[in-house]
C-alpha cells in the first residue's frame, strides 16, 4: 500500500506549494551563463547543493569557515533575505578574491523558506588559504 501525498511538489509552483520545504537554486558562471538550476531543501546550504549537482565549488574546509573557496556571489534580491554573515564568515570573505557587496560563503548559506529563486554565481576564481594547491612553475 502507498501513501500518496496530497500535494505533488515536484510540479508545485512556488505560489501555490505552501506544503513544500524545497527551493530552486541557480547556479551561474562567473560570465553570468546559468550553469544549472537545481532543486533543494530547506536546511541544505549552497556548498553541499553544489556538490551534490557537481557544480564547480571547491570548499577544501568542507565548511568549518576556514577558506574562502566556497564563496558564492548572491543575487542582491535574496542576498537582502540571508541573515547576516557572522564575523567568522566576514573574515574569510575578506580574503576571497573578486569579493562583492553580495558575496557569501556558500557553506553558510542555507537555504530557508522565501529563499526559492536565490542565484549564487561563482567568482571568476578562488584563493585558497587553507589547502596548499600550489602549482608547480616554470619559466
Ligand atoms: S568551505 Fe571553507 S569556508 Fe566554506
Amino acid at each position: 500500500m502507498s501513501q500518496k501525498s496530497s500535494f505533488d511538489c515536484s510540479t508545485a509552483t512556488w505560489s501555490n506549494n505552501a506544503t513544500c520545504t524545497w527551493n530552486r537554486v541557480h547556479f551561474k558562471d562567473s560570465k553570468g551563463n546559468l550553469i544549472k538550476t537545481v532543486e533543494a531543501n530547506e536546511g541544505d546550504d549552497i556548498l553541499s547543493i553544489a556538490h551534490e549537482y557537481d557544480i564547480d565549488l571547491e570548499g577544501a574546509c568542507e565548511g568549518s569557515v576556514a577558506c574562502s573557496t566556497c564563496h558564492v556571489i548572491v543575487d542582491p534580491e535574496h542576498y537582502d533575505l540571508l541573515p547576516e554573515p557572522e564575523d567568522d564568515e566576514n573574515d574569510m570573505l575578506d580574503m576571497a578574491f573578486g569579493l562583492t557587496d553580495t558575496s557569501r560563503l556558500g557553506c553558510q548559506v542555507k537555504l530557508a523558506r522565501g529563499l526559492d529563486g536565490i542565484t549564487a554565481t561563482l567568482p571568476s576564481a578562488t584563493r585558497n588559504m587553507f589547502v596548499d594547491g600550489k602549482k608547480p612553475t616554470h619559466h
